[in-house]
């Protein structure tokens, strides 16, 4: 009944996730029961198989905290200069909860002027020399500020002084309770003699109240792991330096077409110079692409062109792939060297994570999913009446003029050509919250296969257990919500 995928994938059409679906198979355990640990790259394993895409509206410090956190893993982007981003890969480790809010200093004989002062915290720090390396001496919320009737006064005379702190790797239920015990609201967290953050009751409340979390990706020096983007361009090479340097577990080459002399000499250099570190390849979609990049020593292939939801790659240079043959094309040749395959883009729902993981992937990397959350980059706005946060893609012509030409552009190409936009995603809350659910629902479908884990489901695709067809227009219309006048997609 069915076909196997690798009848399906041969016919000369290019399927995305919603072209195709799986026949279900037969259930001999529990939900419970299904395990989604997997890798990112040969040498980097999570538990969930979840990762952020390095965008510059997805992530930065807090998604990657709160991916690791997870048991996933972030991507920190490259669209800034080397030693900023050096500095989020930092500050994303220098703490062991999904907690961030990019703390901003000031010493105790300082003044603050206005609002702005505050960036976007509740909180200004308050340290003896006015910088993060130094000893806390208290803090000052905006609301004590905004209670000041003369905003002329000293930070001394009216900040809280709290020169009490925790270690930096204290977890979410120590914290807790330390605060408890001392009967605090806030307090800071402190590594190497540098303030990291300040947390504060409210937060680690908040957080208590999401589904448990599973083990954090944890690094052999005790820090979360955490990935970062490069390029390959000459001067991408300084840019690893820093990386490197601030505790990166993986670099993943940035690049929509993957297969070119220039990234396969950097990872030959990658490899070369630092033997210890993951390297990920791509974009790829096709086998050639990725034995080419197998062949020059990559740690994990990154799949996908033109199927992100930002991405109009296909339309502008006629490249690219339908996501499912994609993932299956690419993953079919990877397995056979042990390339773990992240399949990128194009993930909407829990569905296609299913599909992508059952079609060969190790894990999925998303980046519309998690730019509506409180983690990703940005403020929230309100348009119509709606709360949404931007999302752009890095081809836009936004991103590409911030930096992000390197990823779309030739080395000297001197005209800038859109390969994506600028948009923006409806408020989602917290990825702690709605990661979990998702995850819950994949193990859901992960049961209606029969597979009771990711190396389970690619063994029954390949041995042709796992039977797929296509779908039709008016299948896939079936398959959503429909004929109804009205409803409320509610997943949880
Ligand atoms: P989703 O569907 O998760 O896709 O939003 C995220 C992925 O899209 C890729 N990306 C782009 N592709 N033009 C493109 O053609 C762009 O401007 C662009 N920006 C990001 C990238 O692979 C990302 O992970």
């Amino acid at each position: 009944d069915g076909f196997a995928a690798e009848r399906l994938f041969n016919q000369g059409f290019s399927y995305t996730y919603d072209d195709v679906i799986f026949l279900p198979h037969y259930i001999d355990f529990p939900t419970e029961s299904v395990q989604l640990a997997t890798r990112l790259s040969r040498n980097v394993p999570l538990s969930i198989p979840c990762v952020s895409s390095p965008m510059d509206t997805v992530t930065e410090s807090h998604m990657a905290a709160a991916m690791a956190a997870l048991g996933g893993i972030g991507i920190i982007h490259s669209n800034l200069n080397p030693s900023d981003q050096a500095a989020l890969v930092r500050s994303a480790k220098a703490r062991r909860v999904p907690i961030l809010s990019n703390p901003v200093f000031t010493s105790p004989s300082a003044r603050i002027e206005s609002m702005e002062d505050f960036g976007s915290n509740p909180y200004v720090l308050v340290t003896e020399s006015g910088a993060a390396k130094s000893k806390l001496v208290g803090y000052v919320s905006r609301a004590d500020w905004l209670k000041l009737p003369n905003k002329e006064v000293k930070i001394y005379d009216y900040m809280v002084n709290s020169s009490d702190f925790v270690p930096w790797d204290y977890d979410l239920e120590r914290i807790g309770s330390y605060m408890d015990e001392k009967g605090k609201d806030v307090i800071g967290m402190v590594k190497d003699d540098e303030v990291v953050d300040l947390i504060s009751t409210e937060e680690v409340e908040r957080i208590k109240t999401y589904p448990k979390l599973g083990a954090g990706t944890v690094g052999p020096d005790g820090t979360w792991m955490v990935g970062a983007a490069a390029g390959t361009r000459e001067q991408d090479k300084e840019r690893l330096e820093y990386l490197v340097k601030a505790g990166i577990n993986a670099v993943v080459l940035d690049s929509s077409q993957g297969n070119s002399i220039y990234q396969i000499e950097m990872i030959k250099y990658i490899k070369l110079t630092y033997p210890e570190l993951d390297v990920v390849g791509g974009n790829v979609v096709t086998i050639n692409q990725a034995q080419n990049l197998i062949q020059a020593g990559v740690d994990g292939l990154r799949v996908g062109m033109g199927s992100g939801s930002i991405c109009t790659t296909q339309e502008v240079c006629a490249v690219g792939r339908g996501q499912a043959t994609a993932v299956y094309k690419v993953a079919s040749i990877a397995s056979q060297s042990g390339v773990p395959v992240i399949a990128d883009g194009g993930i909407s729902f829990s569905g296609h994570v299913v599909k992508a993981l059952a079609l060969g992937a190790s894990t999925v990397m998303m980046g519309s999913f998690l730019a509506g959350s409180t983690e990703a980059p940005g403020a929230y706005e309100y348009q119509n009446g709606h709360r949404v946060k931007k999302y752009r893609g890095m081809g836009s012509l936004e991103a590409m003029t911030k930096g992000s030409d390197a990823r779309y552009l030739g080395d000297k190409a001197k005209l800038k050509i859109a390969q994506g936009v600028v948009g923006a995603v409806a408020d989602k809350g917290s990825v702690l919250k709605f990661i979990p659910y998702t995850m819950q629902a994949v193990k859901q479908g992960f049961q209606d296969l029969g597979a009771s884990s990711l190396q389970s489901a690619h063994d029954l695709l390949r041995s042709r257990v796992l039977r797929l067809e296509v779908r039709t227009g008016a299948a896939q219309v079936e398959g959503g919500v429909h004929g109804l006048i009205s409803y409320e997609k509610k997943a949880f």
